[in-house]
């Protein structure tokens, strides 16, 4: 069956990219382990399938999932998030500008700063939560770059006043997707150009697989990017395309176990005595809760909080804790716990790190799908023992 649009997102999530197959019948796609495929005459591949960096069919039955569920023409599955983050700035040239938000993920900041500044593209990062910044991004701006909820403060952009404020000026829009997931959020219903997955997260969902996607709004931006992937050779391997996928037809499910969990535990840790302050869209006094509640279907699976006692209460919380594995990711079944400073976001200069409020006390929670009431007896006892 292939679901079409009037279907909802979770007959999409189950359905969308693969139909049994006419030759076996197998409901699920096979894992095409060919590098390469037989051709009837030279340059006359048998059935269009010539190399498997440039089109493998499990690669592309996980595309045309994401694509369908982002709602856009056509999606590029990559090596990793990077990887798909890097082949969209490869469609750039030398001399463009990317005005970038400034609460990024680490990785991200450094791909700019450490690589693609090198190659002559021009980063001006801004406050993107902020509509007067927004509404002042320079005219020859060609890309804004954004997260929303950003990684780690979970920070809000205003897509409608982003996308306007881009296209005024002729730029495009891109948006990391990865914390919200296609499940909360579809930047390309806001008229953005391009979303990007960390598909390594929620997506795949089971922190067993490392992957991206690059997912283009329509079909005049589809060939660039193919010809970027194809050529620099940034395209996911056919197993990794099978978890991914695999792991994607449950999504729905787990965001809204996801969402529950954080919920109840942003709750629990802004009632309580020894923690200073908590990062949750979905609670009131998050700057931008109305924004979350107006762009987003809820309010996702990652918090952020502050405890009593900075960094070493921090440390000792996290070295407490039981069922939150101290480790870098987010977005599988399990819950992590982090803390951004000397982990994900070590490589971001700590001056910017202090001026943007990542504090070295900061944990981040990726709350997983456990049975909340154990989570939050978990972060209880942590708490009690600083
Ligand atoms: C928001 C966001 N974007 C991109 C990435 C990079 O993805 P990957 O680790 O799959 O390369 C990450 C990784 O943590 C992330 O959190």
């Amino acid at each position: 069956m292939t679901p079409d649009p009037s279907h909802g997102f979770g007959t999409r999530a189950v359905h969308a990219g693969w139909a049994p197959d006419p030759q076996t019948g197998a409901v699920m796609p096979p894992i095409y382990m060919t590098s390469t495929y037989v051709q009837d005459a030279p340059g006359e591949p048998r059935q269009g399938y010539e190399y498997s960096r440039t089109q493998n069919p499990t690669r592309f039955a996980l595309q045309d999932a994401l694509a369908n569920l982002e709602g856009g023409a056509a999606a590029f599955a990559c090596g990793s998030g990077m990887a798909a983050i890097h082949t969209l700035l490869l469609t750039l040239q030398s001399g463009d500008l990317v005005v970038a938000g400034d609460d990024l993920y680490g990785g991200t900041g450094r791909l700019f700063r450490r690589i693609e500044q090198r190659f002559g593209l021009r980063f001006l990062y801004i406050d993107t939560s902020k509509p007067e910044e927004l509404a002042r991004i320079p005219a020859d701006t060609r890309l804004l770059y954004l997260e929303t909820p950003t990684n780690p403060l979970l920070k809000l952009t205003p897509l409608a006043l982003a996308v306007a404020a881009a296209h005024k000026v002729g730029a495009e829009v891109v948006v990391d997707n990865t914390f919200a997931t296609p499940a909360l959020q579809n930047p390309i219903a806001y008229g953005c150009d391009y979303v990007i997955h960390s598909t390594t997260k929620y997506v795949s969902g089971h922190s067993d697989v490392v992957g991206g996607a690059l997912i283009v709004r329509d079909a005049a931006r589809k060939e660039d990017v193919w010809f970027h992937q194809n050529s620099a050779g940034t395209s996911n391997s056919p197993f990794d395309s099978f978890l991914t996928l695999r792991g994607l037809r449950t999504l729905h499910l787990r965001m809204e176990r996801h969402c529950a969990n954080a919920r109840r535990l942003a709750d629990f840790l802004e009632a309580h005595p020894k923690v200073e302050r908590v990062i949750y869209p979905g609670l009131a006094s998050h700057p931008q809760h109305a924004l979350a509640r107006e762009q987003m279907r809820d309010f996702g699976g990652m918090l952020c909080c502050e405890v009593q006692g900075g960094e070493a209460a921090a440390r000792a919380v996290v070295a407490r804790l039981e069922l939150f594995a101290l480790a870098e990711s987010l977005g599988g079944v399990e819950s992590l716990v982090e803390l951004p400073v000397p982990m994900t976001h070590a490589s971001v200069p700590p001056e910017i790190r202090r001026q943007l409020g990542i504090n070295d006390g900061l944990i981040r929670l990726s709350v997983g799908v456990e049975d909340g009431n154990d989570l939050e007896r978990d972060l209880s006892q942590a708490l009690a023992g600083i």
